[in-house]
């Protein structure tokens, strides 16, 4: 039998080439997530951030509206909000993982723990929000929450930026991850995650590219402009 993967109620059925590991009703996907991640903050915090989000990152603040305050979800070890803070914006960082928001911490990041969907900040209180391979590991049936939480918070006319890994549309737990807990992806095509977006934003622009040679996923980049919701 293959268990619903799912914060609530919502039944997500993950197709089998995927899914190595089928977990009891009693598994947290929250909590395995905020696990993985912890176990690896060390290790993500000595790799170091990649240099070719760079450019898209540059842009982003180029078209920032007014007030340039900027929330970064599932913001990692910090090292892109540490950017941010360092071109003077008022950026505050977000992660499931206490490891990783000690980590954004200790760079001078302001940062709290937050579920992405449930990010508890006042209405259009951010120009931005920044979303760098994180949105993977939610179930795409529970995406829908995680835009309304990032529309709510944005300002009129405020950007997202979301980049995520792409591929033939499918999810569940990734059988050769290397993580323990192995974690949680949901991979999508392009016309998937670009339809998505659509129902949620304005969509400024969408493209996908390969940044690593030695993968079958690519990357999704998508500038959008917050709905009003
Ligand atoms: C692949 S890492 C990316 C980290 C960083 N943005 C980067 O690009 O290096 C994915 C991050 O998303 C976080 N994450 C996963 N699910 C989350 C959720 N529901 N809410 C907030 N963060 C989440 C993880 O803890 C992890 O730090």
């Amino acid at each position: 039998m293959v268990e619903p993967y799912a914060r609530d109620t919502a039944t997500v059925h993950p197709p089998a080439d995927r899914v190595s590991t089928l977990h009891p009703v009693s598994f947290d996907p929250l909590s395995t997530m905020a696990a993985s991640y912890d176990a690896y903050a060390s290790d993500r915090e000595e790799a170091g951030e990649p240099d070719w989000r760079d450019d898209i990152r540059d842009d982003f603040v180029s078209r920032l509206p007014a007030g340039r305050r900027v929330l970064e979800i599932g913001a990692g070890v910090g090292f892109t909000s540490k950017w941010f803070l360092d071109q003077g914006i008022d950026i505050v960082a977000t992660d499931l993982s206490p490891a990783n928001i000690e980590l954004c911490r200790a760079k001078g990041v302001p940062a709290e723990v937050r579920d992405m969907a449930d990010l508890g900040f006042a209405d259009r209180s951010f120009a931005g929000v920044w979303a760098a391979s994180c949105l993977m590991h939610v179930p795409t049936a529970e995406l829908g929450s995680v835009f309304a939480e990032v529309n709510r918070v944005l300002v009129d006319g405020g950007l997202f930026w979301a980049g995520t890994w792409g591929g033939p549309t499918s999810e569940g737990i990734w059988a050769d991850d290397w993580y323990e807990p192995k974690r949680f992806y949901s991979i999508r095509d392009d016309d998937l995650m670009r339809s998505l977006y659509e129902s949620h934003f304005e969509v400024l622009s969408f493209s996908s590219f390969s940044p690593m040679t030695d993968s079958d996923w690519h990357y999704q980049s998508a500038l959008l402009r917050a709905a009003g919701e």
